[in-house]
């Protein structure tokens, strides 16, 4: 994994679990991601997602383990690792802009405010955010537009790695579809990093390069890195098109469907947990029947 931009070695969280005893969480768990990587997390509630990120974060601190972003092992909070909690998190005394320089200031101690203002105003008009309405309060603004901000935010400090929790969770279908797009443009523009949770399954297709996909708890683990083979850019129209949309969206359902239970629970015994790399590619021209029949097992599985 030396080439590797983030490296997840040996990753165990064992928790007190309330009643004397302990909870792992997960243990042994190592993965990677490169460079430029968009990769969302799937796994069913309570499996440890946001124990992950607030580790990778350098909020909290594993049992054993360690992280690595550019061969540096991450430890306490830094500004080259942004974050978007589920709760958007915006500063409610201060306006959506302020909100935005706020982190700016501190990231470029030595630009002038008139250039720190232009940088907030350039994100957050990449989110749709223009006019007037940036100089409202949090409260004064819908949902929507406040998660809107808060992905400016992250954005604008050009952080090497963006960390999402579930960050269109609160939001209405049409409203996330939006948001999704601009994320992308935005990811695009910027080649940064990603690293993001969530719990829908077509959300996750639709932004991913790949997608990890993890057993229920306890001793979780990174079971799956599923490759999206699906070329960029991509919209959710013409996506559900593609020969390899539904192979993919199947296998994702039924492993969170059976597979994630099946595979719980199990000690690592020790041993390295790394996940296995599926690639599904309907268009190659090595598709062969047995890829067809496993296929056809898994829509009958998902019907
Ligand atoms: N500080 C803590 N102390 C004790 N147990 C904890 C702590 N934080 C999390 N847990 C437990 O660890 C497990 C994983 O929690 P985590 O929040 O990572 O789950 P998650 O996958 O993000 O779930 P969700 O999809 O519901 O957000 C849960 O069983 C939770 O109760
Ligand atoms: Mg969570």
């Amino acid at each position: 994994m030396s080439n590797t931009f983030l490296s997840i070695e040996r990753l165990t969280q064992i928790f007190p679990d309330g009643a004397g005893g302990t909870l792992t969480v997960f243990e042994n768990a190592s993965f990677g991601i490169e460079k430029g990587e968009f990769v969302c997390i799937l796994g069913h509630s309570g499996c440890g997602k946001s124990t992950i990120m607030n580790i990778l974060a350098g909020l909290a601190e594993p049992t054993s383990g360690v992280v690595k972003m550019d061969g540096f092992e991450v430890s306490g909070p830094s500004l080259d690792r942004g974050v978007v909690f589920q709760n958007y998190s915006l500063l409610p005394w201060l306006s959506a802009l302020k909100n935005v320089t706020f982190g700016i200031k501190a990231r470029h101690p030595d630009w002038s405010k008139d250039r720190v203002e232009a940088h907030a105003r350039e994100f957050l008009a990449k989110v749709g955010l223009e006019g007037e309405v940036v100089h409202r309060k949090p409260s004064q603004l819908s949902g929507g537009m406040r998660q809107r901000v808060s992905i400016a935010r992250a954005f604008a400090n050009e952080p090497k790695l963006l960390l999402l929790d579930e960050p269109f969770g609160a939001l209405d279908a049409l409203t996330r579809g939006t948001i999704q797009e601009e994320l992308l443009k935005i990811w695009r523009g910027t080649n940064q990093t990603v690293f993001m949770i969530t719990h829908d399954i077509d959300e996750a297709i639709l932004l991913s390069d790949r997608i990890l996909l993890m057993t229920n708890g306890p001793h979780a683990r990174v079971a799956e890195s599923v490759d999206i083979t699906i070329p960029r850019p991509r919209n959710r129209t013409e996506i559900v098109e593609h020969p390899n949309y539904y192979a993919i969206r199947n296998h994702l359902v039924h492993f969170l469907g059976e597979r994630s239970k099946a595979l719980a629970g199990k000690a690592s015994g020790g041993e390295t947990q790394s996940p296995a790399t599926v690639r599904i590619d309907r268009t190659a021209p090595s598709a062969t029947e047995e890829d067809a029949e496993g296929e056809r097992r898994l829509r009958a599985v998902n019907d």
